[in-house]
């Protein structure tokens, strides 16, 4: 039965692979309120046998549900309609293509989004053992990319990083209005770092305080690249700096770009409205966005500054919504057909 048939009479099957992550804990949230879907397994690694409400004690009372190690057949898994994972690099690489073709796939991790095993093992630190099946993946910026999406079976989503630069950027470069160099300066909360603590990711280096880290080498950077290639008319030269907040989530990118032709702040916005006019998830604000008003919300706020014919787009996501989890339900909506707001209409919290 064709899946959009499906849906109608039935719920999504759907298993999350490494579910006990904070990717893993953010598709679980949204998905257990998501109206066509039914949670068939969660995997884990060292949480393998835990309850998830035992890691995840936001979900207490809510799933009844416990971890199980990944199946060692993964080529037998033909009664699920969506696999979701959310595991570290290099790991969905070794499973995503043994699944079944008739389930669908939606990979949180940077395994299947750049298309040059060169560039890939350059930023990743690995060479790449599924080339021939990352040519099967669409990349996931759902605003940038809706009809691929809407008939692609397998889904590279997009890094959170990428997910505010590509949003802040798109209108620009399919305008051709971008002359020489962007500048992006971009922050994140400490869960980007994922749920297990390191020495530089734990709470006594990060609150209070603020760094730079892996300059001109962030695994973002070419995926960020080839994603405006494909935007439009880009052959710019990009300087992408990342730096960790003091907070525990959302992303917030400075965008910083010289045009060609004077464009005041006013006429950015409405170039953005005309561009985003059917996303609902993008917003357009007054002035500066705030990390705050998109937490725990798939939204991506921008706000511009303009003066003379420089201008400053500002973006802010939650990185493990928008910037993950959220985005991979939104591109799940699509690929079967239902409205891509489906599950998804999160409202943040004030304050
Ligand atoms: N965090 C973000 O803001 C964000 C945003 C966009 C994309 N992503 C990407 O999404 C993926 C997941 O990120 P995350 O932040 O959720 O990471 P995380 O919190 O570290 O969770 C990783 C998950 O993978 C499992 N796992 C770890 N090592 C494993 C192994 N060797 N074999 C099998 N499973 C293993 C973990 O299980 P146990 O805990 O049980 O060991 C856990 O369920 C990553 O590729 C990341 O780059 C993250």
């Amino acid at each position: 039965m064709n899946s959009k048939l499906k849906i109608q009479n039935s719920k999504l099957r759907v298993a999350i692979f490494g579910g006990s992550g904070y990717g893993g804990s953010e598709l679980l949230r949204i998905l257990l309120q998501h109206p066509n879907v039914e949670i068939q397994f969660v995997t884990a690694n060292e949480h393998a046998g835990k309850a998830v409400s035992d890691v995840h004690k936001n979900l207490l009372g809510l799933i009844d549900l416990n971890f199980i190690k990944a199946p060692e057949d993964v080529e037998g898994l033909s009664d699920i309609d969506c696999a979701f994972f959310a595991l570290p690099h290099g790991q969905a690489m070794e499973m995503a293509p043994k699944l079944p073709a008739k389930v669908k796939v939606i990979d949180l991790s940077g395994d299947f989004r750049l298309g040059d095993s060169d560039i890939f093992a350059k930023h990743y630190g690995r060479e790449h053992t599924a080339m021939d099946a990352q040519a099967q993946f669409v990349y996931g910026l759902t605003e940038t990319n809706r009809e691929a999406i809407k008939s692609a079976t397998r889904i590279a989503n997009p890094g959170c990083f990428a997910t505010a630069t590509l949003l802040g950027l798109a209108p620009l470069v399919a305008n051709s209005l971008l002359s020489c160099r962007v500048i992006v300066d971009a922050k994140t909360g400490s869960s980007g770092s994922g749920a297990k603590a390191a020495a530089n990711t734990h709470h006594p280096q990060r609150s209070n305080s603020f760094y730079a880290y892996k300059p001109f080498t962030h695994q973002h950077l070419p995926e960020i690249e080839q994603e405006l290639k494909h935007a439009g008319d880009w052959n710019n030269e990009l300087i992408f700096m990342t730096h960790s907040l003091p907070v525990a989530r959302g992303i917030f990118a400075s965008i910083y770009c010289e045009t060609k032709r004077e464009i005041g702040a006013a006429d950015a916005r409405a170039m953005f409205a005309d561009f985003y006019s059917d996303s609902f998830f993008v917003r357009l604000v007054k002035g500066s966005p705030d990390i705050n008003w998109v937490k725990t919300t798939n939204f991506c706020d921008i706000g511009f500054a303009a003066r003379g014919r420089q201008l400053v787009i500002f973006t802010a996501i939650d990185n493990l919504v928008k910037g993950a989890a959220g985005q991979a339900i939104q591109n799940m909506n699509l690929m079967f057909g239902l409205d891509e707001k489906t599950g998804l209409t999160l409202i943040g919290t004030n304050p």
